[in-house]
This record gives structure tokens, sequence and C-alpha cells, in this order.
């Protein structure tokens, strides 16, 4: 379990990320994600953000149960097929090293360009890999994987609202079960491709169902989109605000969370934000 207390105080830089995320599509902007291999080396992709944990974004295709809104968290979620390399180098490079009672926590660093506000987000924190069969009942259910996750993501998870008299119906097999559903119907069969990076040569398990161009329905119907589909959740650490609006002031702010909340820490300017993070105004 995380020695680590829960983060109480929405993050100081998360409305403006908000306000700015919905200049470049919301709940679906594009943003280039870094991972590490085992071995060191970057790999940067592009994926798109889904909202932020615990915070599913209203889709009026998805008619599915929603978990109620008693949490809310400052970490940046996208979907990921558990058959793709940043998966493999998100356990690779986390604590547990890649042993199958470990979900991830190997470190990213997500850039959002903004054109509209010429400004750059680049939010840096540990990854981890949601599935929805393992992370409630089934027998993977208890495993100690999942109970880090389930601690080192929770501790970012604020509750509110009637989160007393409501926390034994928030279930985070129906959030997962949720973002496969606000995806459309072709993107949801895609986790029913034959094995991304695999040679073609190889060929395809059309027994097992694989193929391209498919269609996927609920991730409870779909056998091998379920094995396939992960939730990827961003636990940030340190968050950096480029601002190139006025070409003759630049402005760059760093935001860091306090080591007592397992962040990096790091300057204050000499005055608290009544947060659990730092911030700093430095040099562009
Ligand atoms: C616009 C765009 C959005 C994408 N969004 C995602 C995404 O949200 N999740 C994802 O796993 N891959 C996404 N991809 C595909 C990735 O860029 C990448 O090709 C794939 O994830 C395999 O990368 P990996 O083997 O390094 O994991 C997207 C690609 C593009 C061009």
């Amino acid at each position: 379990m995380s020695p680590h207390p829960t983060v109480i105080s929405q993050a100081p830089w998360k409305k403006t990320f908000e306000e700015h995320l919905q200049h470049i599509g919301g709940p679906s902007a594009e943003f280039y994600l870094a991972t590490v291999t085992p071995d060191s080396q970057p790999r940067v992709r592009c994926c798109i953000h889904r909202g932020f944990w615990a915070q599913l974004p209203e889709n009026k295709h998805n008619q599915l149960p929603k978990n109620p809104a008693i949490y809310q968290s400052d970490c940046p979620v996208f979907t990921d097929d558990a058959r793709m390399e940043k998966t493999y180098h998100i356990f690779a490079t986390g604590k547990g090293k890649g042993s199958r009672e470990q979900s991830g926590g190997g470190p990213v660093e997500a850039v959002y360009w903004v054109k509209d506000t010429m400004t750059q987000w680049r939010i840096r924190g540990k990854a981890w890999v949601v599935a929805a069969d393992d992370v409630e009942g089934g027998e993977e259910a208890q495993n100690s994987g999942t109970v880090t996750v389930k601690a080192e993501v929770g501790r970012y998870m604020r509750p509110v609202g009637d989160h007393e008299t409501k926390n034994s119906e928030w279930s985070w097999k129906n959030e997962v079960e949720n973002h496969y559903e606000n995806l459309s119907p072709g993107m949801r069969g895609s986790f029913k491709n034959p094995p991304p990076g695999h040679p073609v040569s190889e060929g395809k398990d059309t027994q097992a169902g694989e193929d391209l161009g498919q269609k996927g329905g609920h991730l409870a119907d779909e056998d091998l989109a379920r094995k396939n589909f992960r939730v990827v959740v961003i636990t940030p650490e340190e968050v950096e605000r480029v601002d190139l609006s006025d070409p003759a002031k630049a402005r760059r702010w760093i935001y860091t969370l306090a080591e007592e909340f397992g962040g990096p820490g790091g300057n204050t300017d000499g005055k608290s934000n009544g947060t659990e993070w730092n911030e700093t105004e430095t040099w562009p």
C-alpha cells in the first residue's frame, strides 16, 4: 500500500489545463506520450486524452449505468491495448519490474500543445494500467498488483458530493467498461485487431475473432476486446506550463507535488498556494 496520504485539493494547474483542453477537443484532445524502454530508450506516440480518472466525460451514445459522481482527480486517462509496446514499457519500468503482481507505475511524460492559447503542457508522473477483469471480481482481482494500482491511483481520487453514502456503489470495473462504451463502434472494434506490431506474415487468429475493421459492442459481451482493452491512468507528479502568447515575455511555471504526497517536491517561491502542490515561475 502507498505510504502517502490522499491528495485532497484540486491541483492548482487543473482548471487552466481543462480550459485549454477545450480548445483542442476536450475529451478527445490529442497529446504525445513518452515512455521508456527497459534499456532506457525513449519512445513517443500520439494518443487521445479521454478525460480525468473518475470523471467520465459525457457521451450521448453511452447508455451504460454510470458510477456516482463522488470522486474527482487530476489524473489524465487514455485507452490502450494490452498487446502494445507502451503497456510493456509501463510494466517493465515500474517498481515491481514486470512481475505478474504489479500494475505498472512506469514513468511517463504527456505533452499537449494548445495553439489557441500558445501553451505547452508537460505532465510527468507514473502510469497505471487498469483492465476490467483484473480490477474487480475474478481470480486476478485481489493480487498485489491490483491492490497497488488501487492504492496508488486511489490516493489521487478526491471524495466529493455524496461520497459517504454512495462509496460502495463506485466500481472500478464499471469505470473501465464505460471508457470502452465512450469509444465509437469502430474504435471499440480495434481491440479485436490482429496483434499490434507483429509481422503481417505471421497471419491472424481468425478462430479467436481477430481481424481489422471490425466494430465493437459492450465490453461485457466482447471476450477478445476485453482481453486487450486497457485504461491507463497517469498520476501526475510534476507539471510544466509554458505560455508563449506574448512574444516579448514568454512565461514558464513548474508545479511539483510535495514530497509527503509522493512527489519530487520543489521550489515554492517562498509562498504556499494552499494545496499539496509547490509552484514556481522560472525563466522560460
Ligand atoms: C491521432 C492518433 C491518436 C491515437 N490515440 C491512441 C490512443 O489513445 N491510445 C493508443 O494506445 N494508441 C493511440 N494511437 C496509436 C499510437 O500512436 C501508436 O501507434 C500505438 O499506440 C502503438 O504504439 P506503442 O506500440 O508504442 O504502444 C493514436 C494514433 C494517432 C495518430
